[in-house]
């Protein structure tokens, strides 16, 4: 098969290396990719977003079978282009990904199909979202309804900062058009962590359970980021827990979708906050989250290709996958200044040593190959990976090889992990 991957950070580079292994594979295309991916795929100079681009490479090429990483060419409709060229393609069609892009969209789902998530009202009119603020007090949580790049979530502990974040998303427009509906929810609290399963629309096969660490800080201080680190799986999320998920969230989500005539196909990724209540569903998301992917892909045994193949031809109730009996931990390595302004073009040193252990994998997201050398070309540059037995092993493992990488300003969390520690004593 010759297979496209569409995308160039970590998440993209993991897909990557799973889908190398396969031995349906023979080709290996990366849209844009980047220097780590250009070691196992040819990287092809289309951006993500160049919908009829990418088309037209993909029909050039005979490409079988094209992989989405990233929501933006979803949202776009990157699925639906391909359809209508008769080409196959992993992920959800246009409409079906609002359940990502539409923060409306998905709470309306929620409730119609009594999937478990925070109490919450929806306006068009900020005068209006801010008498019920004034109702309810704070702590509130604020939500721009589109796309904002991670930022539009304001959580806000009082009143005021409420008041404020109505102002920024309504009427400043701080986040364009993602702020033309606003979201006024119930403030939850507990610890989160994610579930990503494959779906064809009919059937789900749920993932290994992991966890983010969003905030650049140690200890989750400092802004949001794409995402520091990830550990697989989280112990915080029981067997129980699991099955929950799947039976009271994802099967209800996807049954949904379908009557709702928008069926659904691809990743489907629940984000959720465990509170003193059960699972609560705080966001849902359309495609493998990124750096979550970079564990939990890792710990998938079998072939990863003829699974993305029956979601894509609706046959997944078929397919059984097989994970490894291990732990898996991606600590982030991001540019200096990163989530905020950063430089580009510093030499990466290291990266052969690193990468001398076979279960540590070092996956490239902002990387440019210039003169023989690799250089950071993004926020997020690298994700160290380590797999191994136990947590305390994966975690030694994985910082040993981080510590041996270096850039100019280079920036990392060293507690990834850390809240795991606590349930496996
Ligand atoms: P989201 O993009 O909706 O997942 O929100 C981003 C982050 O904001 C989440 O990872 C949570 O840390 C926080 N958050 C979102 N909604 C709530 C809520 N209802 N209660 C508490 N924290 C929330
Ligand atoms: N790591 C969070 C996300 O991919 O949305």
């Amino acid at each position: 098969m010759r297979i496209l991957i569409v995308g160039g950070g970590g998440r993209e580079h993991t897909l990557a290396w799973k889908i190398n292994q396969s031995p349906l594979v023979e080709k290996i295309y990366c849209a844009p990719g980047n220097a780590g991916i250009s070691e196992i795929a040819e990287c092809v100079p289309v951006s993500a977003e160049d919908l009829e681009g990418l088309a037209g490479f993909a029909e050039k090429e005979k490409i079988d079978l094209t992989v989405v990483g990233p929501e933006a060419p979803l949202a776009k409709g990157i699925v639906d282009v391909f359809k209508n060229k008769g080409l196959k393609i992993f992920g959800p069609s246009k409409k079906a990904a609002q359940l990502e892009g539409s923060k409306v969209f998905a709470k309306d789902l929620m409730i119609k199909y009594d999937i478990p998530t925070a109490e919450h009202k929806t306006f068009e009119n900020p005068d209006e979202a801010e008498q019920y603020i004034k109702k309810v007090g704070a702590p509130v949580v604020i939500k721009a309804e589109g796309l904002a790049a991670g930022k539009g979530v304001i959580v806000c502990e009082e009143e005021e900062e409420a008041l404020l974040a109505v102002k920024r998303i309504m009427i400043d427009c701080e986040f364009g058009d993602a702020g033309s509906r606003v979201i006024v929810e119930e403030c939850l609290r507990g610890e989160e962590a994610s579930i990503l399963a494959f779906t064809d629309g009919e059937s789900v096969l749920p993932m290994v359970s992991s966890q983010d660490h969003k905030p650049i800080f140690d200890g989750d201080r400092g802004p949001n980021t794409g995402g520091m680190g990830a550990y697989a799986p989280a112990p915080v999320i029981t067997p129980e827990m699991a099955r929950f998920v799947e039976e009271e969230v994802l099967m209800p989500a996807v049954k949904g979708l379908k009557a709702e005539e928008c069926p659904y196909s691809g990743v489907i990724y629940a984000g959720l906050i465990l509170t003193e209540k059960g699972p609560k569903v705080l966001e849902f998301n359309c495609r493998f989250g990124d750096p979550e992917a970079q564990v939990v892909i890792p710990l998938l045994k079998s072939d990863l290709v003829p699974i993305l193949q029956a979601v894509v031809e609706g046959s997944l109730k078929e397919i059984k996958a097989q994970w490894h009996n291990n732990y898996a931990v991606c600590v982030v390595m991001a540019s200096g200044g990163y989530p905020g302004s950063y430089e580009k073009g510093k030499v990466i040193t290291g990266l052969e040593e690193a990468n001398e252990d076979k279960d540590l994998y070092v996956f490239h997201a902002g990387t440019k190959a210039l003169d023989g050398q690799t250089m950071t070309n993004g926020g997020r540059v690298l994700g160290v990976t380590g797999r191994a037995g136990t947590l305390t092993e994966t975690l030694d493992k994985t910082y040993d090889a981080v510590k041996k990488i270096n850039f100019e300003g280079v920036q990392y969390r060293k507690d990834i992990g850390q809240k795991a520690l606590k349930y496996l004593a």
